[in-house]
């Protein structure tokens, strides 16, 4: 197990290390000619256009990939995504059909849940298409169309690679979507395109530059026991992505709200000494999130601001800052994970905490 560790301590550290080279693959796999090419995965040019909506359906991380899709899908797109957890999907009637693209995401691709809720979908006439990281699975053989992750095996029961690339497939389907829309400029595509292939080596930069910062701030995280995560839009998904890392390995209670919904009954845990991380990936909902987070420093909370390096904002409501580089809005979200990554995984360290296998917890949740 030494050996296949590498040398890192824990599977996960080895696997948020491995991202950039993970990501990179999955990107190659589909560019062509420096324009993105999904039809080697069944979706043929006009696949947009053939559905009405989109469901997406995962559990866990793989879910809060599609919760950021959502934002993503629907802004530049213009069709309407639900996103659910396949446990919830499965046991209503979801209103689906041979209208509906449904995208199931799943690491493993036999995750009991979704396997049921895209048959389901099927049952009803609907296209499925699954993201998923094992070309052998039950998933993805009962889909119309994949597009493989690529993420390599992934040993950590907390999902770190698996997700990066997750997203990063939902952003090639955003430009590939993109591409069917006459209304969006070639120039506007070309340049999401250059954007998203410098993720990569940014994520590798970002690791380097901000993991001593982040082991001195995990080491006063590992002595509290209640954590906030805040956020807008598509940094609302990375907070429950955050607290879920930093909850699954370190055992401390870790939640996420829509910083607008803060005053509507969270604002009543502030108290002195609270940690509320703020993500900031996004510029469009910066100055609202900010206020909020003037909110909670007001009512001491000790506060942490990731954002891109050339935000403007008081510095007295900030205790801690974690600078993104810059880049389009719509992909710095998987900049914004990064040190959300590495703070649950060395938080956990801190804690002592078997941060491999957590307690109660496993890698692919096959039966219900
Ligand atoms: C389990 C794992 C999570 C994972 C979820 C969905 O809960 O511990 O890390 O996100 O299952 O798994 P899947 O293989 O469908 O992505």
């Amino acid at each position: 197990e030494m050996a296949e560790k590498q040398g890192y301590k824990h599977f996960m550290l080895k696997e948020i290390y491995e991202q950039p080279e993970s990501l990179k693959r999955l990107l190659e796999a589909n560019l062509k000619d420096g324009s993105i090419n999904l039809r080697q995965n069944g979706l043929n040019k006009d696949w947009l256009a053939d559905y009405d909506k989109i469901h997406i359906v995962a559990c866990g991380t793989a879910y809060h990939s599609g919760a950021l899709a959502k934002y993503l899908l629907e802004d530049k797109l213009r069709i309407p995504v639900e996103v659910e957890v396949a446990s919830e999907y499965r046991y209503r009637k979801p209103i689906v059909d041979s209208s509906t693209l449904m995208i199931v995401v799943s690491q493993s691709g036999e995750t009991a849940d979704t396997l049921a809720a895209l048959r389901l979908a099927k049952k009803e006439g609907a296209d499925v298409l699954a993201l998923t990281n094992s070309r052998d699975s039950s998933i993805a053989r009962e889909s119309d169309m994949i597009i493989y992750l690529k993420a390599g095996p992934e040993i950590a029961v907390a999902s770190t690679k698996a997700y990066t690339n997750m997203v990063a497939a939902f952003y090639l389907l955003l430009i590939d979507g993109m591409k069917q829309r006459s209304e969006i400029k070639q120039q506007t595509i070309k340049k999401y395109t250059s954007d998203l292939i410098k993720l990569p080596e940014m994520i590798r930069k970002l690791i380097d530059n901000s993991k001593a910062q982040i082991k001195l701030l995990a080491e006063k995280y590992a002595l509290k026991d209640n954590i906030f995560f805040i956020g807008r839009n598509t940094d609302y998904t990375l907070a429950l992505e955050g607290a879920l890392k930093l909850k699954e390995i370190s055992y401390i209670h870790a939640e996420a709200y829509p910083a607008g919904e803060l005053k509507h009954g969270t604002l009543a845990l502030i108290e002195k000494g609270i940690p509320v991380i703020a993500l900031a990936s996004r510029s469009d909902v910066f100055a609202k999130l900010f206020s909020n987070l003037e909110e909670v420093k007001a009512r001491g909370a000790e506060t942490l601001l990731i954002t891109e390096a050339k935000q403007n904002f008081k510095e007295e409501s900030i205790d801690h800052l974690i600078e993104l580089p810059l880049l389009n809005q719509d992909f710095a979200g998987l900049l914004a994970i990064i040190p959300l990554q590495l703070l649950a995984y060395y938080t956990a360290l801190e804690c002592g905490e078997d941060i491999d296998q957590p307690r109660n917890l496993a890698k692919s949740v096959t039966v219900e």
